[in-house]
């Protein structure tokens, strides 16, 4: 079955760019082949013009689903990448605590996952996925299990992050709004075989406030991309 078709997209450094799209176009799958977990029949990943396809390590990843281990704490979740490149526990764990109140989790460190709540379990995931260092994140619809509030706090939460940590970052979802808030620019797919319909650029300034999803201009584009939606 083709899942991709003809996709061909670039990120630029410090840019927080979104891929948006129905249920089962393929979204998941292209960020598996970027991070090398699946194999890529055609088509090529560069970074920094190198040719990676294929390749694993290069990117830090927020798979669709949190996948902490629910037998280990949360701080011990979070080093986890630290931990798979070598680090012992008492280094790795030193490393992350500095992180744990910007993700959040002040308080929670020594809680096992099943005792935090679907948002901060997401955080766990994220922090987890920053401790693997790498420069681009990909992020595979990381709040799509959460409730409407705690959703629009994790956005909100996400750009301030995003902002301070300076990552390039990759985002997939479904949800045309939080696309808009949180990227500075979106492809639009199609339904499966995934193409790119469009891409569209997000010209709002930043720092965005959490209102700005009610403004005029926002409301545009939210009707330009519905439009070309359907
Ligand atoms: N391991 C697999 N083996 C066979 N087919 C798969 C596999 N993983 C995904 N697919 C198929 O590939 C298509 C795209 O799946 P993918 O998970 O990339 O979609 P998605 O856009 O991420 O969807 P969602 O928004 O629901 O997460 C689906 O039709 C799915 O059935
Ligand atoms: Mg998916």
């Amino acid at each position: 079955m083709p899942i991709v078709e003809d996709v061909s997209f670039y990120l630029h450094k410090n840019e927080f760019v979104t891929l948006l799209g129905p249920s089962g176009c393929g979204k998941s799958t292209i960020l598996n082949m970027i991070a090398g977990i699946v194999p890529v029949e055609e088509g090529k990943v560069y970074i920094d013009g190198r040719d990676c396809t294929g390749e694993v390590g290069n990117v830090s990843y927020m798979y669709q689903k949190d996948l902490l281990l629910p037998w280990k704490k949360v701080i011990d979740n979070t080093i986890l990448p630290l931990i798979i490149k070598g680090e012992t526990v008492g280094e790795a764990r030193k490393k992350a605590i500095p992180y744990l109140s910007l993700f959040g989790l002040e308080g929670f460190e020594y809680k096992y996952p099943f005792q935090l709540s679907g948002g901060m379990r997401q955080r766990a995931a994220l922090l987890r996925t920053y401790m693997f260092s790498k420069d681009i994140v990909l992020l595979d619809e990381p709040f799509a299990g959460l409730d409407a509030i705690t959703r629009y706090n994790m956005q909100s939460w996400l750009m301030q992050v995003a902002d301070k940590v300076k990552a390039t970052i990759l985002f997939v979802t479904h949800d045309i709004e939080e696309a808009i808030y949180l990227s500075d620019r979106i492809y639009v797919l199609t339904e499966r075989p995934a193409r790119i319909k469009e891409e569209v650029k997000i010209q709002l300034s930043r720092p965005r406030e959490r209102d700005i999803v009610t403004s005029t201009q926002f409301n545009r584009i939210k009707k330009h991309i519905l439009l070309n939606l359907s």
